[in-house]
């Protein structure tokens, strides 16, 4: 399927984990993209694996600079940018009175603003090609889980982030939705080592009995928001997460 031709996406944390398989299905479907991340040789390898459709940025999205990096490297090599997928997302998991300044800066650096500068970076790219933004959300938010205050309020920050630019941006022509996945990662796979008994918790009360597979089960819902067949949907949350969460 080649329904993102001539598609110009820029994925942050398009390395590894779910971004770096939101990365080689968009080329699967005929995208070019810049996946910027920290990780240098895991952005490289990728590079490497695709060289015609994958620019390869190393940079810490948390910074405004890098963010318009990015949509320079767009411009320059693919020549426009019709989407944007702000993935990475970096916190630590704690409970709330142990939180310091510096993990409450992490999460918010990372998540909230590294979301807001990408948007604001790719704001005037993306009204030329009325291209579309995913932002990510989680699951662990909407529920409140324990251990993840730093983290959930910037993700459903960036939900009300998501639904403003949804509404203010549509008449450009540009539309923002959110993905909430639940995916078996590295990070998910670390977890798993040192808490087998909540791992299992989780995925067994899943009603598919499962962790979602990155590439087969989330990256196919992000290319979906990134094309013409959503080109109706904005601002909506979408969960890919094997029917964990209802949302009404
Ligand atoms: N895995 C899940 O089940 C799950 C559940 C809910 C939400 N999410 C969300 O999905 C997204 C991806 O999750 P994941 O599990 O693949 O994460 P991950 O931590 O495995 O991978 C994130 C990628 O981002 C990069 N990165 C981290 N900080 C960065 C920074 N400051 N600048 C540039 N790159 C940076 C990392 O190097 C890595 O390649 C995140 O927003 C996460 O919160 C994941």
């Amino acid at each position: 399927m080649k329904n993102l031709k001539d598609h110009v996406v820029i994925v942050t944390g398009g390395a590894a984990g779910i971004g770096g398989a939101i990365t080689t299905v968009l080329t699967k479907r005929g995208a070019s993209v810049v996946a910027v991340d920290l990780n240098e040789e895991a952005g490289k390898e990728k590079e490497a694996s695709n060289p015609e459709q994958i620019a390869f940025l190393k940079g810490d999205i948390s910074k405004e600079s890098v963010a318009k990096e990015a949509v320079k490297l767009a411009v320059s090599k693919f020549g426009k940018l019709t989407g944007l997928v702000n993935n990475a997302h970096a916190s630590k998991q704690k409970p709330l009175m142990e939180l310091t300044e510096a993990d409450w800066a992490l999460s918010m650096n990372t998540g909230l603003n590294g979301t807001l500068n990408f948007m604001k970076a790719a704001y005037p790219e993306l009204k030329k090609s009325k291209g579309a933004i995913v932002n990510f959300g989680s699951g662990a938010a909407l529920l409140g889980q324990k251990n993840q205050a730093s983290y959930a309020a910037a993700k459903e920050a960036i939900r009300g982030l998501s639904r403003v630019a949804a509404n203010e941006w549509a008449g450009d022509g540009i539309r923002v939705n959110i993905v909430c996945p639940l995916a078996f990662t590295e990070g998910v796979a670390q977890w798993k080592e040192a808490h087998p008994e909540q791992y299992e918790e989780v995925a067994g009360k899943n009603p598919m009995n499962r962790f979602g597979d990155p590439q087969k089960d989330i990256a196919p819902v992000v290319a979906f928001l990134l094309s013409a067949d959503s080109q109706y949907m904005t601002g909506q949350t979408l969960m890919a997460d094997g029917g964990d969460i209802k949302l009404t």
